[in-house]
């Protein structure tokens, strides 16, 4: 394309964006080209600088806290592409444990819904459970409000970003949404295979055709990287983890405890395989400490329990049984679909540092 050519495009974008609509309020958000992606979704409400910036403060600010102890990010570090580094159960206030393994953020843009049994519908709703939670921040919507709204640097903050509305529960999930929004993972080895700019070993290779041959790996249903390079169709499924034969068995009742479907019990979000380099331990109770242990459940430890999924192809016989050579190649790839820029990153690191 030429420059002129550019420019036009440019000029297009930032229409079709409505920047004029936003720039009383700061300069619209320039997200990167994700040309390999399907389209981005993104909410109504424009992302701007400004949103983007403020999000980013009470991201990492304890005074979302009841004893102004943690952040979110005490518990979605970045070096750990924004989940709990190593442990299971993330510590919330007063030293509680969470329930579940700490997920990663990163491109929530295309998750249709959040948490491991997809509670939350949106960016900016999930925000409150971990505020209110009372294991986990332990503060009242309204006791956060007068916070903020007490706050000279916060109110200057808001006014920057949202101009002269009063600060109110609805412009503080936008703001931590618009941060949250901005952390895009699409730049590790394997994106920079399928653009050209590298090439990926033989053995990171023959991982990404394992995953995708149904008669191999068989995990393309549920974990794209073929069709998307996403990680996940973030659907719900039951892998075949537990060998439970009665649907009442499942204590963590996954998606089945949000819609009461006795079906749905056992069901969680399916992850996605991006950027398992730096979020161990896996599964929603972190239960494998290794990849390596993943691959061997999935080659011979999985068990034909009530409600697996069907796409489970392999089920009936236990797992994929690939060989040890095999499962290798499988993970040399997930290491290739690790993106080390997105924990590096500074534009999403602790702004009070
Ligand atoms: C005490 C640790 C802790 C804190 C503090 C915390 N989280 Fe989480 N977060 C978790 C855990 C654990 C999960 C998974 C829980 C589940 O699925 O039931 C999670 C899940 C999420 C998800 C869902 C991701 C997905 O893929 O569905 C988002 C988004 C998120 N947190 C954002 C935040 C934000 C924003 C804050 C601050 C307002 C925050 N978290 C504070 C531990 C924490
Ligand atoms: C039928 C759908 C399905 C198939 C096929 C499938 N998975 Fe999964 N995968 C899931 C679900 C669901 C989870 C989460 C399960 C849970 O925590 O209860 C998961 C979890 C994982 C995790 C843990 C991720 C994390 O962040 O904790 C890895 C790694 C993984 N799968 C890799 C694979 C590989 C490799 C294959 C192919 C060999 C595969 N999966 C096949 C549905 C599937």
């Amino acid at each position: 394309m030429t420059g002129k050519m550019w420019v036009i495009l440019l000029l297009l974008l930032l229409v079709c964006f409505g920047f004029g609509k936003a720039g009383k309020n700061g300069s619209l958000y320039l997200f990167p080209q994700m040309p390999l992606f399907p389209a981005m979704p993104l909410p109504e409400h424009p992302i701007t600088n400004s949103g983007v910036a403020l999000g980013r403060f009470l991201f990492y600010d304890t005074l979302l806290s009841r004893d102004s102890s943690i952040s979110c990010g005490s518990c979605h570090k970045q070096e750990y592409a924004f989940s709990d580094g190593g442990i299971r159960f993330s510590k919330g206030i007063d030293g509680k444990l969470q329930k579940r393994n700490t997920l990663p953020l990163f491109n929530l843009n295309w998750h249709t819904s959040f948490f491991w049994d997809g509670r939350a519908e949106c960016v900016e709703s999930q925000v409150f459970h971990p505020i209110t939670d009372s294991s986990e921040m332990a503060l009242t919507v309204s006791e956060l409000v007068s916070r903020l709204r007490r706050s000279v640097f916060y109110r200057r903050k808001f006014r920057e970003a949202f101009g002269g509305k009063e600060i109110d529960s609805e412009l503080i999930g936008n703001a931590i949404g618009q941060f949250e929004r901005t952390i895009l993972s699409y730049r590790s080895k394997f994106d920079r295979a399928i653009k050209g700019s590298t090439m990926l070993s033989k053995q990171e290779l023959e991982g990404f055709v394992l995953m995708n041959d149904m008669t191999k790996g068989d995990c393309l249903h549920c974990h794209t990287t073929d069709s998307d390079p996403i990680g996940s169709t973030f659907e719900f499924s039951n892998n075949g983890l537990d060998t439970f034969k009665y649907y009442e068995d499942y204590k963590d009742a996954g998606r089945g405890g949000v819609t009461g479907v006795m079906e749905e019990r056992g069901m969680f979000k399916i992850p996605s395989v991006r950027n398992l380099a730096f979020t161990a331990p896996y599964m929603h109770d972190g239960r494998f400490r290794t990849l390596e242990e993943v691959l061997s459940f999935y080659s011979s430890g999985v068990s034909l329990c009530v409600g697996i999924d069907s796409k489970m192809g392999f089920a009936h016989t236990g797992g994929n049984h690939l060989s040890e050579k095999e499962q290798e190649s499988i993970i040399a790839f997930l290491m290739a679909i690790s993106d080390s820029s997105l924990v590096a990153d500074a534009q999403f690191a602790n702004p009070f540092r």
